[in-house]
């Protein structure tokens, strides 16, 4: 199909979040599907239905509430997840069944099929997927390092088969540039009915070179993207959709393709998924790293008040960063707050703008300059209005002499109780407190302190992830105080905990399957 439109496919809940520590609960799927939708991204990969039961429910309430993209569930090579994924897909009002075989040597020693054998499995399971959904996507995994003619045979079983898209897979991240582009103009070329299908790239950035691998493959004939926000995956992550859509946006000269993804959302949404993978973003990352527009060199300084241009080819505002980091103070109004946060694009009602009013001038008392970082930290944390479990008091001692003590009251269900407890450090301390007073059999997933901007006075963000019978929940908070920020994070995890045990079905089956077993 020669078009100029790019699609793109997210697949941050598919293959970003298969990536070890990087689960989400089920809320949190949902929230950044919804990012993801509002940002134009064509096709959301929302899961893999098989893989468990949080995994069906999530790709099935995304389904019901995406408004305008195509939903898509992975499924392997047999009829039991094709079905499980359509059951789920089928909600949405365009639904894509994703089914996928590994077709390299080294897959396909994996299972007893030989290459006949195999050519009859892809051909059987796309049509049987073909009789369930109009929309099917067919994957030959590790496609890169699978041999052209075989590659080739199979392409052109699945496209008559009935499948409309045609990924090609760099699973372990192998191919370079010329060489992807080369392989999606080989498929144009030799398989029959390959100019009636979107052929797709998905790129592991193993060596780093995913994003130009993908941008390549395009070139090649590709139309259709599959990426990650903030590149998350597995290993070295996949290729980054902001990566991709700003390449595309700022070297349309050379490369004339378009998506439909509304860049200005970029930076809100890799905040998100940061926040709630709990991968931050490291600070020099391409595009939405904390310094991918910081300009403190005397020459890049001197050179950006002439022109902004001298050293950027985009501006903050294309990704969503607001023009200015005006900086809020204790005397800054309600006005002023809520103007700002509109920039930052948090559109607040007026409950919810007065509560962060509270904390806002609670933080300006403690911190002579409050930043947009701040104010996103501040947006960021819940009200606590409905929680079981409230830190009323914390008091610290540590330092070069141990033990490390501290001194806790956490108001429960109404009643204030205190502890004292020791441990490695003030957080370990801290945490043991907590323990002391609230016993749970929540296993510490992650614990990641963060500071929002410069300066010894400055906020730390800190998240921490607890995990019990297969439910997660993350908990945030952000403090001048580091401790308190953490025994903050700490509680509202247990409190988000609390909220899910009261909900029957968990995040993810310790038993769920992985997609690697695709041959198995
Ligand atoms: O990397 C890969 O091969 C995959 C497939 C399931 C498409 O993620
Ligand atoms: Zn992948």
């Amino acid at each position: 199909m020669t078009t100029n439109r790019v699609l793109i496919f997210d697949t941050t809940l598919r293959d970003g979040e298969q990536s070890p520590g990087a689960t989400m609960s089920h809320d949190e799927k949902l929230e950044i599907a919804q990012l993801l939708d509002e940002m134009g991204v064509d096709i959301i990969e929302a899961g893999f239905p098989i893989a468990s039961e949080g995994d069906f429910r999530a790709v099935t309430e995304i389904a019901k509430a995406a408004r305008n993209a195509t939903i898509c569930g992975l499924a392997r090579a047999n009829y039991k997840d094709i079905d499980r994924c359509w059951e789920a897909v089928r909600h949405a009002r365009s639904p894509r069944i994703h089914t996928f075989i590994g077709t390299s040597p080294q897959h396909r020693a994996i299972p007893n099929l030989d290459m006949d054998q195999m050519a009859e499995r892809i051909h059987d399971t796309v049509s049987h997927a073909r009789n369930l959904c109009d929309n099917i996507q067919w994957s030959p995994m590790d496609a890169t390092r699978t041999e052209a003619d075989y590659l080739c045979r199979t392409v052109e079983i699945a496209i008559k088969a009935g499948a409309t898209t045609i990924n090609i897979p760099d699973t372990v991240g192998y191919t370079a540039p010329r060489e992807s582009a080369n392989l999606i103009r080989m498929l144009l070329e030799r398989v029959p009915g390959a100019d009636k299908i979107i052929f797709a790239t998905h790129c592991h950035n193993d060596l780093g070179m995913a994003t130009a691998n993908a941008l390549a493959a395009v070139e090649g004939g590709a139309r259709q993207i599959e990426c990650t926000i903030n590149g998350l995956g597995e290993r070295a992550g996949n290729t980054a959709l902001e990566e991709v859509v700003m390449a595309l946006k700022v070297r349309h000269d050379i490369m004339p393709f378009t998506t439909g993804v509304d860049t200005t959302r970029i930076m809100n949404i890799s905040r998100r998924v940061a926040t709630v993978s709990g991968f931050a973003v490291q600070f020099n990352k391409a595009i939405v790293g904390k310094n991918a527009f910081a300009h403190e060199s005397g020459i890049h300084q001197d050179g950006m008040l002439k022109s902004a241009d001298t050293f950027e080819i985009m501006r903050p505002t294309d990704i969503g960063l607001a023009e200015t980091n005006l900086v809020m103070g204790k005397h800054s109004g309600r006005a002023a707050l809520r103007a700002k946060l509109r920039d930052l694009g948090f559109d607040m009602a007026d409950n919810q703008l007065n509560d962060v009013f509270v904390r806002f001038k609670d933080l300006a008392d403690r911190k002579k300059e409050v930043y947009d970082d701040d104010l996103i930290a501040l947006v960021r944390q819940n009200d606590g209005a409905e929680d079981r479990l409230r830190l009323k008091h914390l008091r610290v001692v540590c330092g070069t002499e141990g033990p490390q003590t501290a001194d806790l009251t956490l108001e429960i269900d109404g009643v204030d109780q205190q502890t004292i407890a020791t441990g490695d450090g003030p957080v370990d301390a801290t945490f043991k407190a907590v323990k002391t007073l609230f016993q749970t059999q929540a296993r510490l997933q992650l614990y990641q302190v963060s500071a929002v901007t410069e300066g010894t006075d400055a906020q730390a963000t800190v998240s921490v992830r607890l995990e019990e019978d297969g439910r997660i929940a993350t908990g945030q908070s952000a403090d001048t105080d580091t401790v308190v920020a953490s025994a903050k994070a700490y509680v509202n995890a247990l409190n988000r905990l609390l909220v899910r045990r009261s909900q029957t079905q968990p995040d993810y089956d310790v038993k769920g399957v992985s997609y690697k077993d695709a041959n198995a």
